[in-house]
């Protein structure tokens, strides 16, 4: 049986109070789609106030902590050694649209180290959680990322960019690449549940440009400690900075980059 430490049930319990608001305007949801204004708004309302509900709770259990939310930026605190980063609603998109994959990411830093994550994925009551050293777990299951040894066995998880993000013409050299040589790619809309379902063995393999750091602060302990690997495009430890991730099972981390890196380097037609 899995036994959580003290700071884990507060982030737990911060999360499972913030879902409960999320779930029940997931529930308004259907109906504003058909409306003319949309529900565009009140997804924004949503999202605030779950980043309310998981300040209030995360301070008051950890006076002085600092934080960097995604909607009220960072905000200083008297512990300059502790700092909570926290991605309220990550899959806005997908809850703007009706469709149940979304969930609240929660990372506390230590030192500049993260040292316990959790992600709540609402809709499937999954909780996944993780602690410097201690492991990683869904619920009460202990986690280990996948065995698949070949990239063409591997499913392989992304986020592609959208409007005027990212270089579209080099993620798609590289897309192209990645969906020859493996059994498939998916885009599922949220990029810390991409990386919990990896440390999950869901996935084999995921990467992205350009995320923020909470976006993956979670998720990159969650890997980890599922025995996962984690690195930037170039192999080095720049992710929390560059917003670039490269995550995959041991087996696989070294092929996939090697992909990736080929991709770049080919010349690109733009
Ligand atoms: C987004 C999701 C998505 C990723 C985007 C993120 P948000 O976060 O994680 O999967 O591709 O880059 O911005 O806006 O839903 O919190
Ligand atoms: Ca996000
Ligand atoms: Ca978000």
């Amino acid at each position: 049986m899995a036994v959580r430490s003290p700071v884990i049930n507060v982030m737990a319990a911060a999360a499972l109070k913030a879902a409960r608001g999320l779930i029940r305007d997931f529930g308004e949801i259907e109906q504003l789609q058909v409306s003319v204004k949309g529900p565009g708004d009140f997804v924004s309302a949503a999202d605030l106030k779950a980043e309310r509900t998981l300040k209030a709770e995360l301070s008051r259990a950890r006076p002085g902590y600092g934080m960097l939310f995604e909607e009220e930026g960072a905000i200083e605190g008297s512990d300059k050694r502790h700092r909570w980063i926290v991605d309220p609603l990550d899959g806005t998109t997908n809850f703007l649209h009706g469709i149940p994959h979304f969930c609240i990411s929660i990372a506390l830093e230590r030192d500049n180290e993260i040292v316990a994550a959790v992600v709540y994925e609402p809709t499937r009551d999954e909780l996944y959680w993780a602690e410097k050293g201690a492991g990683a777990y869904l619920n009460d299951r202990r986690l280990r990322v996948s065995a698949r040894r070949q990239l063409g066995n591997a499913l392989i998880g992304t986020g592609m960019p959208f409007r005027d993000r990212g270089d579209k013409a080099l993620y798609s050299a590289i897309l192209n690449s990645v969906m020859t040589a493996t059994s498939g790619v998916r885009r599922f809309g949220a990029a810390a549940l991409d990386l919990a379902y990896l440390a999950a063995g869901r996935l084999d393999g995921f990467w992205e440009f350009g995320l923020q750091p909470w976006d993956i602060a979670a998720g990159i302990l969650l890997v980890r400690e599922a025995g996962g690997y984690v690195s930037d495009l170039s192999g080095g430890q720049t992710m929390m900075t560059s917003g670039d991730v490269l995550a995959a099972n041991d087996h696989l981390h070294l092929p996939l980059a090697a992909l990736i890196r080929e991709a770049k380097r080919a010349p690109v037609d733009r």
